[in-house]
Formats: C-alpha cells, structure tokens, sequence
C-alpha cells in the first residue's frame, strides 16, 4: 500500500467515519484491546473443556444426575457451554436457538435446594481448576459462577 492509499479522501461524509465502537489497537497494526473474556481465556476449547469437565461430574453425582430430564447428558452440556460462550462474550448461538436465557425460570421445573447448589458448585470448582487460567481470568469466572449459582436456589427444602 503506498502512503496516499491510506490517506482517506476528504470528501468522505461523517457517516463513513468508523464508529467509536471500533475496537482501539495496541499499536497501528496490533491487536484489538479490550477483548472479550471469551476470547482472553482462549476461545470454544476453553469453555467445550469446562463443561465437559463439569458434566463428568454430574453423572457420577447421586443428587444431580437424577434431576437431569433426558438419557443423555450431551444436549445438557451443549446448552450450558452455549449458554456460557454467550455470556463471556462469545457467539451468541445460545439465544438464537433458545431465546431469553431467563434461567431462574428455567430452573423452577427443578429442586435447587442449598445441596443441590453446593455439589453443582464442586463440580464447577474441579472443572474451572481443570483450565488453569491465570488467577485474574480464574477468579471472575469462579466469582459469577459462585454468584449464578447462589441465584438459582429455588427452595430450602431438603
Ligand atoms: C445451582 C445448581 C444448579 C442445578 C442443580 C442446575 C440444574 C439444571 C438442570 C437439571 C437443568 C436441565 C438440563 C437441561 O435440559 O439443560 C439445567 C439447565 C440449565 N442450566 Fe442449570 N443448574 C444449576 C445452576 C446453574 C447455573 C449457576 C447456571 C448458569 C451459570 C446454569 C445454567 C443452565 C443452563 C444454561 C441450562 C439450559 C437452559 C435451557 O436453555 O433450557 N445452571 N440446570
């Protein structure tokens, strides 16, 4: 490219400046800053992981296993790995195939009592250290899975 191709012309109306929205770069030709948690943390392979991680101890677990509807854990998996690839900042697939994430509605159907919690919660701690993310990274994923985790108890009873 020579130099006056990078000029831009100056009859170029307002409208065709870039909107502020334009990811700022570490350097001319950098990388974006500022990208999403998603992509810091690396992407589908880490989130695919996570899950995984975690539904392998769903199924051992004797609380848990039994309140998940169908045979098949993998379509189970597949949602929350959506679902999570969504809220980082990822594709959103999540609600193009599901809508509205409302998941406090969507657990209703289900008996998320402080146990319940508690062992969903272990097996997210077994999975989230499987990833070994740097500490930054590692601590809010834990902070708002602790958090979602917390909202979705829907009753006391044992
Ligand atoms: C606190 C304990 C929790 C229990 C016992 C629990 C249990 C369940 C069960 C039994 C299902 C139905 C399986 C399915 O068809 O997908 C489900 C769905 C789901 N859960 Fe949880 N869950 C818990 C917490 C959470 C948290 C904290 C999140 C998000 C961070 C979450 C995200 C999801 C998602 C995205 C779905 C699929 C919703 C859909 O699109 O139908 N769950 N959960």
């Amino acid at each position: 490219m020579t130099d006056d191709e990078r000029v831009p012309p100056t009859s170029v109306p307002v409208s065709a400046v870039p909107p502020a929205s334009v990811p700022l770069r570490g350097s001319e030709h950098g990388s974006a800053l500022g990208a999403s948690f998603y992509e810091t943390v690396g992407g589908r392979p880490t989130f695919e992981k996570l899950v995984h991680v975690f539904y392998e101890g769903v199924a051992d677990d004797p609380v848990l296993r039994p309140m998940y509807p169908e045979e098949d854990l993998g379509p189970a998996e597949e949602r929350l790995l959506l679902f999570l690839e969504q809220y980082w900042g990822g594709p959103g697939t999540y609600s193009e195939q599901r809508g509205h994430p409302r998941l406090r509605m969507r657990h209703a159907g289900f008996k998320v009592n402080p146990d319940a919690r508690d062992r969903w919660l272990a097996h997210m701690r077994t999975a989230v250290d499987a990833l070994d993310l740097p500490p930054l990274a590692e601590e809010t994923l834990w902070d708002y899975l602790q958090r979602a985790a917390f909202a979705m108890v829907n009753t006391f009873e044992e």
